[in-house]
């Protein structure tokens, strides 16, 4: 079940200039594409989200929503998982990623895996981030993986092309094994939303 290719969503976290964001983004892609499967990065540098005043499912008339908010939602709707990369800020996840990821409905996001990816450069890697993912993402009615990647001295761990620098170390196995986990899911998952349609989720129906 695990040789299908899979669309991805990487969402990063970060907007600071001089992000370690970008390595572990770029280490993520490249561990993904390597697998046979489609990566699409989620950057909020990338989006000016200056102009939205208000998550897409609150607008009344969801035409009058910006361009990108209709963008990034059907990248989710079309996504069979997500990877959410966030570094720990004050003992916590990222703002940036919750202020992106917040602007859809729980609706969009429904029945699909979503694979934590934390990282900082002290040596408890972001767990604490990692914790509070795992609330954030039920709230959006994501499937969060058991295991995880948590990425230690970062700095250090990974070049800035997203290299790992040491081959045959822990990262490599942890790697491995949230891949093969969250593969097992996103197959589950696809074939199970395939054959029945997950029911709509009250309150948050759109
Ligand atoms: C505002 C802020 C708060 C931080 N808080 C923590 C923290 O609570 N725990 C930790 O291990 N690292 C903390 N760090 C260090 C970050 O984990 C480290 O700088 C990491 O590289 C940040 O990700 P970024 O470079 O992609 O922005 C903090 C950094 C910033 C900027």
């Amino acid at each position: 079940m695990g040789d299908s290719p899979l669309n991805l969503l990487i969402f990063l976290g970060s907007v600071r200039e001089h992000r370690m964001a970008t390595r572990v983004g770029r280490y993520m892609q490249n561990l993904l594409e390597k697998r046979g499967h489609t990566v699409t990065l989620v950057d909020p540098r990338e989006h000016n989200l200056g102009e939205v005043q208000q998550p897409l499912h609150f607008y009344a008339d969801p035409t009058a929503a910006p361009a990108i908010l209709h963008k990034i939602n059907k990248q989710i709707l079309e996504a069979d998982g997500f990877v959410i990369v966030s570094p720990e800020y004050n003992s916590g996840m990222a703002p940036a990623l919750a202020s992106i990821m917040d602007n859809f409905s729980p609706q969009s996001y429904a029945y699909r895996p979503a694979a934590i990816v934390t990282y900082s450069m002290g040596q408890f890697g972001g767990i604490r981030a990692a914790m509070q993912l795992r609330q954030f993402l039920s709230e959006l009615n994501l499937v969060h993986m058991p295991s995880m990647i948590v990425i230690s001295k970062v700095h250090e761990a990974l070049s800035e092309e997203g290299e790992r620098k040491v081959a045959d170390g822990q990262l490599q196995r942890a790697s491995d094994a949230m891949c093969k986990q969250f593969e097992w899911y996103a197959n589950a998952l696809r074939k199970a939303r395939k054959a029945e349609p997950g029911p709509v989720l009250g309150h948050w129906a759109q």
